[in-house]
């Protein structure tokens, strides 16, 4: 059930939302718009018919358009967002403590607004939230990853793999989650249209919602290698299902570093196409 109702108090009957419509299911050929019960199955559940109606007449999927943000006057500064991504740092250096769990728990709420594939909406967010089990965890990833070493399991061209374990034991450097205090890793159902696509869109939001409100962030490439490839096992503690495919992992948490500046980087690579 869509549960798509129309105060009709509200509607002007001006047809954006059936010209918007994805899946072209509403129906400007009734007294208000309308879905037929047998359409219902084809709606993508975007939300645009709430999201485009000038005057809030429309609600779907039980949302009140009431309950929306209002966009208008409520847009940061393009000048500022720019600032923000090329301001957006890896950060490899932080303090040894936990993030408020409302502020972990708004960034989830954000990063869940960024697209998928089809609209299926199928990323899962498992996160470490707590400093003690990130390094519970730390010692589960780098023991696994020690037994690999020794017992020489590591696949060609992977020999950095030893040099950051001895790391890890000889002076309890953490190269693989860079000592933050928490992880989210986003995985999602491989049989879906984009698992792999949706996953690190959700996790670019993720990152740049992060960086704006202080928190740092740096993309785990060792970490999934590690849960992909090399201790497997550590996929269960995470709880992710084995139907799914791992999209990537980020570490995050309060920098023990400021940056000052964005950096220059060298001119994009463009081609434009003119036929
Ligand atoms: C897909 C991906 C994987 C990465 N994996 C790691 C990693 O395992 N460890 C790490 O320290 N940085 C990792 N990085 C961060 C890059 O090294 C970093 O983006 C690059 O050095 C440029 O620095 P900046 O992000 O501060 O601009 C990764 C970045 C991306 C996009």
């Amino acid at each position: 059930m869509l549960k798509f109702s129309i105060d009709k108090q509200k509607c002007t009957k001006c047809g954006f939302c059936a010209n918007d419509c994805l899946a072209g299911i509403i129906n400007m050929n009734t007294a208000y718009p309308a879905i037929a019960a047998k359409q219902e199955v084809s709606c993508f559940k975007c939300q645009h018919c709430l999201a485009i109606c000038p005057t809030g007449a429309i609600s779907i999927l039980g949302k009140n358009p009431e309950n929306s943000q209002p966009l208008k006057e409520n847009l940061p500064d393009p000048d500022r967002i720019e600032t923000l991504i090329k301001g957006r740092r890896s950060v490899r250096q932080y303090r040894d403590e936990n993030l408020a769990p409302e502020l972990i728990q708004r960034l989830l709420d954000v990063a869940w607004h960024a697209p998928t594939g089809r609209n299926a909406r199928r990323v899962m967010f498992s996160v470490i939230n707590d400093k003690e089990a990130m390094a519970r965890f730390r010692e589960e990833a780098m023991q696994g990853l020690m037994r690999v070493v020794r017992e020489n399991r590591l696949p060609a061209g992977m020999k950095f793999v030893a040099e950051l374990v001895s790391l890890w034991e000889e002076h309890r450097v953490d190269t693989v989650f860079r000592g933050a205090p928490h992880l989210i890793v986003a995985s999602a159902p491989k049989v879906g249209a984009t698992p792999e696509a949706d996953c690190l869109i959700a996790l670019s939001y993720f990152e740049l919602f992060a960086q704006s409100l202080g928190v740092g962030t740096v993309w785990g490439g060792i970490a999934k290698l590690t849960f992909n490839d090399l201790v497997p096992e550590l996929r269960k503690t995470l709880g992710i299902p084995d139907k799914h495919l791992i999209g990537y992992a980020m570490a995050f948490g309060k920098p023990a570093v400021i940056y000052h500046r964005t950096v220059e980087q060298e001119k994009a690579s463009i081609v434009y196409v003119v036929k």
